[in-house]
C-alpha cells in the first residue's frame, strides 16, 4: 500500500484553505527527495494542506493514492507519473469527481489532454539535446564510444532524454552510443549496469558516459573508480538534475557536466490550482521550467549553495 509521508499544516499564505493530494513516485534519487521537500516547503508557505503519498516507484500504488485522494474530497491532485501510459481510467475518475489534476516533472501519454489541468515540467528532450551537444562539442573530431544509462523504462524523462541526446549525436559520425541500458534512476542499479558495461565494452575503450540523472552517474563513477578508470579525466561524464553530489564530483574532478532540473515543481502547480479554484479559468497546458548546463568552473560555489537546500 502507498505509504503516507506526512502532511503540511495550514499557515498564512495566499492559497490557504486548499487541501491537495500529491501522488509522489518515491525517493529513488536525490532530486526526487529534493522535490518532495520543496513541495512541503511551498505548501507551508502558501497555507496549503498537502497530503503526500509515496508509491515506492509503483504505478499501482500511485493509482490507489489518487483514488484515496478522490475519496477524501481534496481540492486538487499533483501527480508525478512514474511511467507515461496507463493513467486514463483513474484520471477519468478524478474528472468525474471534479478534482483537477496537475502533472509534475513527468508527462503522460493520453488521447485526451482534458484529463489533466496542466503540467509543470522541464523540456526533457531539450535536456537530452543539451547533454549531447555539450558532449559532441567537447569531443571534437575524435572517435567517442558512449555508455548511456537510461532512467525508468517507460517514463517520460527516459524516453525524451534519450530522444534529445540521439538528436544531438545524429549530427556527428564520431560520437556513438555503444551500450544503453536502464539503471532505473537509482545509484545502486546504475553501478551494476556500469560494472557490466565496463566488462563488456572494455574500460579503456569507453570515451564517455551519459546518465539520465545524476544519481545514476554517481553510481557509475563509483563503478569506474573501482575498475581503475578515472571518470572526469579518462572518461567524460554528463548527466541531468544538478544535485549537490554531482557538483561535489565536479569539484573533485570526477565529473564534467550536469543539466539542471529545478526541484520546485509543486510551487507553480499549487498556484495554478489556487487560481483555478478561484476563477475556474484553465491555465496554459504546460508550465515549462528552465534548463541550464553547469560545468566544473562553478562547481565549488554551486555545491556550497545547494548542499543545505537539498
Ligand atoms: O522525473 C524527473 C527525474 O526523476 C529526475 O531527473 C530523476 O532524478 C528522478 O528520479
Amino acid at each position: 500500500a502507498a505509504l503516507a509521508l506526512g502532511g503540511c499544516g495550514k499557515q498564512g499564505g495566499g492559497n490557504g484553505g486548499m487541501t491537495v493530494g500529491f501522488a509522489q513516485i518515491g525517493s529513488e534519487s536525490g532530486w526526487r527527495t529534493a522535490e518532495t521537500n520543496a513541495a512541503k516547503a511551498s505548501a507551508k508557505e502558501k497555507g496549503v494542506d498537502l497530503r503526500i503519498s509515496d508509491a515506492q516507484q509503483r504505478q499501482e500504488n500511485q493509482i490507489k493514492a489518487i483514488r484515496a485522494f478522490i475519496a477524501q474530497g481534496v481540492d486538487g491532485i499533483l501527480l508525478a507519473p512514474v511511467v507515461a501510459t496507463g493513467w486514463d481510467q483513474v484520471l477519468k475518475e478524478a474528472q468525474a469527481a471534479k478534482i483537477p489534476v496537475v502533472l509534475v516533472d513527468r508527462l503522460i501519454e493520453t488521447s485526451d489532454k482534458n484529463l489533466y489541468l496542466s503540467a509543470v515540467t522541464s523540456d526533457q528532450v531539450l535536456e537530452g539535446r543539451t547533454a549531447g551537444e555539450w558532449l559532441t562539442k567537447t569531443v571534437g573530431s575524435r572517435d567517442c564510444p558512449v555508455i548511456e544509462l537510461q532512467g525508468t523504462v517507460g517514463s517520460s524523462p527516459a524516453i525524451a532524454r534519450k530522444k534529445g541526446f540521439d538528436e544531438a549525436l545524429a549530427k556527428t559520425a564520431n560520437v556513438k552510443i555503444v551500450r544503453s541500458q536502464s539503471g532505473d534512476f537509482t545509484r545502486s542499479k546504475a553501478k551494476e549496469v556500469m560494472e557490466s558495461a565496463i566488462k563488456a565494452v572494455g574500460g579503456n575503450k569507453i570515451c564517455a558516459v551519459y546518465a539520465h540523472n545524476d544519481d545514476m552517474m554517481i553510481g557509475a563513477i563509483q563503478a569506474m573508480k573501482e575498475a581503475g578508470l578515472r571518470p572526469g579525466k579518462d572518461v567524460l561524464t554528463v548527466s541531468i538534475d544538478g544535485v549537490p553530489d554531482i557538483f561535489k564530483a565536479m569539484q573533485d574532478g570526477e565529473a564534467n557536466a550536469t543539466v539542471e532540473l529545478t526541484p520546485d515543481m509543486a510551487g507553480p502547480a499549487l498556484d495554478m490550482l489556487a487560481a483555478y479554484k478561484k476563477d475556474g479559468k484553465a491555465p496554459p497546458k504546460w508550465h515549462q521550467t528552465p534548463t541550464k548546463l553547469y560545468l566544473p568552473d562553478t562547481a565549488a560555489a554551486e555545491y556550497q549553495r545547494r548542499k543545505d537546500l537539498y
